[in-house]
């Protein structure tokens, strides 16, 4: 059988648990495929730096254009805007398929990404980027495509909930509970995105734009993060028997769309209060299936790339045996309502 070759940009805490596992776990993928996953090369900015004994120096390359070009997948890992976006541009137009994690990326310049796939018909798929290792992208783009949801929300940032949890479970401070986050594997390379509550507008936007068929770009979601949270205000919360939680939400409203992600007061025996860690936990509100809850781990190297893998599977199968999934850009076509920002 012809291997599908893989294209592995960013060796980084995700990267490399993928190129792990794709190793260790070469003969069962294969058997799910129906064709051998082969790694291409790795694309690194610099070759000669040691990545540990996971990722082999032979297949390090800095020339990521070469590499994306001889690619049948490519599984963007890099995060950030730029390269990211032009790499996977440029994927797209030779023909590969796409996985990646970056929801930066995707709340950004979603549409542009969605559109130049389906005209190449390829895939693009994000499992991992929204809540980790949870499967909550395909259940709301695929799953629940034929239903109407009505609300999305919880806790969708895996840092902040670590920080808020320590913070209210330990007595942390809120400084060494972050570098705690970010010796973890689970805060963004500039942990801003995370402690602003960025991370999770871009998780909402994507969400919102999956669930209600309309695009929904960062700007339009009302974003607080919990910088501003004191040790003086987890304490007051406890003794009212509430925890502090970083919520995001978004909804159908009578005018439209509002999505909005801020710290709410969350009383002790709601079962978000007991989502502890970098666990995640999302609740999905729909006409006909009614409520659906959604948890697991949110972050982390390894359960991230249990979500990366689902999707390279999936994306390996359809260039082994051919098909496509979801068209997205379909999107475009549907009328924008209002948004409201909270
Ligand atoms: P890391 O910072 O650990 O890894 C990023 C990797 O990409 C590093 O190998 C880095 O190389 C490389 N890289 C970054 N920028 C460039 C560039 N311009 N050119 C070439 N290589 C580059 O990030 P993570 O693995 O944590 O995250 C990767 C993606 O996954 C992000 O989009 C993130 O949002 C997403 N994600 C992360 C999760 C997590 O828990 N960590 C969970 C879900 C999604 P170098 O070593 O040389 O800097
Ligand atoms: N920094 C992100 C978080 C990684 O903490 O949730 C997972 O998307």
């Amino acid at each position: 059988l012809k291997p599908v070759s893989i294209a592995i940009l960013g060796p980084g805490t995700v990267g490399s648990e993928v190129v792990r596992l794709l190793t260790a776990q070469a003969e069962d993928l294969a058997a799910r495929v129906g064709a051998p996953l082969e790694i291409a090369g790795i694309y690194v900015r610099d070759t000669s730096k040691d990545r540990g004994p996971n990722i082999p120096r032979a297949l390090l390359t800095d020339d990521a254009s070469a590499l994306v070009a001889k690619a049948d997948v490519v599984v963007e890992l890099m995060g950030g805007i730029e390269p990211a976006r032009t790499l996977i541009l440029e994927a797209i137009a030779s023909g590969a398929s796409v996985v990646t994690a970056n929801k930066a990326l995707l709340a950004q310049h979603g549409p542009e990404l969605y559109e130049a796939a389906d005209a190449a018909n390829v895939d693009l798929y994000f499992e991992a980027a929204v809540a980790g290792a949870i499967p909550l992208v395909r259940p709301v783009r695929e799953s629940l495509a034929g239903d109407h949801i009505s609300r999305i929300l919880g806790i969708v940032n895996g840092t902040t909930n670590y920080i808020l949890d320590e913070m209210t479970m330990r007595g942390l401070d809120y400084d060494v509970a972050l570098k705690q986050a970010q010796e973890l594997g689970y805060a963004e390379a500039d942990p801003t995105a995370d402690v602003e509550g960025h991370d999770a507008a871009a998780k909402a936007a994507i969400l919102a734009s999956l669930a209600f068929h309309q695009r929904v770009a960062m700007d339009d979601v009302y974003c607080e993060g919990i910088s501003a949270v004191t040790s003086e205000d987890v304490i007051a919360a406890r003794e009212t028997d509430q925890v502090i939680k970083l919520l995001a939400i978004a909804e159908r409203t009578a005018d439209g769309v509002a999505v909005r992600v801020h710290p709410a007061l969350v009383p002790m025996t709601h079962p978000l209060a007991g989502v502890h860690g970098a666990f995640n936990a999302v609740f999905v509100e729909a006409e006909s299936a009614g409520g659906l809850m959604f948890y697991g781990q949110g972050a982390g190297g390894t359960p991230t790339a249990s979500a990366v893998l689902g999707d390279l599977v999936s994306v390996a199968r359809h260039k082994a045996s051919g098909g496509k999934g979801p068209h997205e850009s379909n999107y475009a076509e549907h009328e924008v309502l209002p948004i409201e920002a909270a």
